[in-house]
């Protein structure tokens, strides 16, 4: 099922997400309604605050593009990553991001150009995942979610102040 997706600067978003401790049907049907929820809007990656659930919950799933330039999202693709914990991180790299709970806003945003972290996946069993290209900057972006931020955050002060007025400006009927 879709569910709705927090839009900044909702609250809810500036949440610390929880641990997740119990990898039952309601953790289950959460993945299967974020990985809908994210095909629906074409975004890449997804945490569970973002459909207003504060549990350290996220999901990826970077589609290979075919030769008609058509990506697909299938679900077995999908990355299910429960209680992250970053093991390392290295080196600096630049890469736009964009993030549903912002729609229309792409910024570039520095982080480390290589991670690796140690997870579980929905049966709580553990894995570990590491990467230096869009996967990592996915990761990055998506564990900030759980921890209460957003992209937008690291702008400079002064592409912060220009992105709040154009937000303000754009969602003046709906805020
Ligand atoms: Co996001």
């Amino acid at each position: 099922m879709v569910r709705d997706i927090v839009i900044y600067p909702d609250k809810r978003l500036k949440l610390i997400s929880k641990e997740v401790t119990s990898f039952d049907n309601e953790l289950h049907t959460l993945l299967d309604d974020m990985y809908e929820t994210m095909v629906s809007k074409n975004g890449v990656g997804l945490a569970a605050i973002q459909v207003g659930v504060a549990k350290r919950a996220l999901i990826i799933n970077i589609p290979p593009e075919d030769e008609n330039g058509e990506a697909k999202q299938l679900k077995e693709n999908t990355l299910e990553i429960i209680n992250p914990i970053f093991i390392e991180k290295s080196g600096v790299e630049k890469h736009q991001e964009g993030c549903l709970s912002i729609p229309g806003i792409y910024e570039d945003i520095e982080r480390a150009k290589y991670v690796s972290i140690e997870y579980q996946d929905r049966y709580g069993e553990k894995h570990s995942i590491e990467d230096d290209n869009f996967l990592a900057v996915a990761l990055q972006h998506e564990i900030d979610h759980l921890e209460g931020r957003v992209f937008i955050e690291k702008l400079s002060f002064i592409k912060r102040k220009k992105f709040e007025k154009e937000w303000k400006k754009r969602y003046r009927n709906t805020l």
